[in-house]
């Protein structure tokens, strides 16, 4: 047996780093470093990268300047610049800032539905709606998260149906392609295999990405299980900046740096240059002052 030779031979990964990192940092990064860190990002090779999130300033007043960050940065050919909206209000500011794609999200838990976006996961899912329908006016693609797919900071366990169920219906409305969100770090490579054990049964490997946060260590090995279920999409943060800011001791994405270094070890093409990464880890980090969590990052002392 070879448990590596099956694996996908190229990953794409999606940096999310400056939305999904920077939406929890307590220290707000400056504008300028912001753009510094989306343009470092792209010039490392990540073809996509979450610049940005259109939410209402009152809930996350950190991506309160999202539209001056897309007005600022110097785009390079090839890569996407993309957003998070979860209603028209921030379609149309996506519209504006000129994203190249979007993101809406939902949960597969009723009580992080409620507490991160005030609504019912039905109700979500109903708001989407005419943001899925004006996208496709623009031709902009939509991408779906789903939240908490191993486990809900308010219900405990999360049943993969429940998953399953949210996941269909984010693609039937038009996304392209879901991402699982362990919003709270806590699934392990055996809760990770009974949910793509019942997704893949049900949705096509390709329109599913992972997206895993670090709080218990588990991510890299979580994403393992993933690529051997053939997932081939990965969402992951520079340095490991980040959190949720409605899920409490939810720790920052996986590294994107970490990630590297395993597709690299396990022959993996991945597109992005380690060693750039890294500088752009540590700049970020330093602009925060901030302690680069990336094991990676500190191993090479940089
Ligand atoms: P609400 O309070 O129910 O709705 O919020 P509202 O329509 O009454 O809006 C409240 C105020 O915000 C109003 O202002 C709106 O105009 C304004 P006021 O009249 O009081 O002056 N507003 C906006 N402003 C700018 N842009 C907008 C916008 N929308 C409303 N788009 C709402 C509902 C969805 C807006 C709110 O709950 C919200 O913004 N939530 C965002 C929460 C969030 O960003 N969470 C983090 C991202 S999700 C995540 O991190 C998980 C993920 O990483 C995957 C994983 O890890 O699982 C993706
Ligand atoms: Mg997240």
């Amino acid at each position: 047996m070879n448990a590596i030779e099956d694996l996908p031979k190229q990953v794409e990964l999606i940096e999310v780093g400056p939305r999904d990192g920077l939406q929890n940092e307590a220290e707000p990064l400056a504008l300028e470093h912001k753009i510094e860190l989306v343009e470092g990002l792209a010039a490392a090779g990540l073809s996509t990268v979450e610049t940005g999130s259109f939410v209402s300033p009152k809930w996350v007043p950190q991506m309160a300047d999202s539209d001056a960050v897309f007005r600022g940065i110097s785009r390079r050919a090839g890569v996407a610049y993309t957003a998070l909206t979860p209603n028209m209000r921030g379609l149309e500011r996506a519209l504006e800032s000129k994203a190249d794609e979007v993101a809406v999200f939902a949960a597969a838990s009723e009580s992080f539905s409620q507490r991160n976006i005030n609504c019912s996961i039905d109700d979500s899912i109903a708001r989407f709606e005419p943001v899925m329908e004006a996208a496709r006016q623009h031709k902009l693609p939509v991408r779906g998260y789903v939240s908490c797919v191993l486990g809900c900071p308010y219900e405990g366990e999360i049943d993969p149906q429940a998953v399953l169920e949210v996941s269909r219906r984010l693609l039937e409305l038009g996304c392209y392609e879901v991402s699982l969100g362990d919003t709270i770090g806590i699934g392990t490579p055996g809760s990770m295999a009974r949910l793509l054990d019942v997704l893949s049964a049900d949705i096509d490997v390709r329109q599913l990405a992972l997206h895993c946060h670090d709080s218990y260590g588990q991510a890299l090995a979580n994403l393992l299980v993933g690529l051997q279920y053939g997932i081939r999409r990965i969402d992951s943060s520079v340095a490991g900046l980040g959190g949720c800011p409605y899920a409490t001791g939810a720790s920052g994405n996986v590294a994107t740096e970490d990630v590297v270094y395993m597709l690299q070890g396990l022959g993996v093409e991945s597109g992005v240059d380690l060693d750039a990464l890294i500088a752009v880890g540590e700049r970020c980090c330093g602009q925060m002052q901030r302690r680069n969590h990336s094991r990676v990052a500190q191993a090479r002392g940089s």
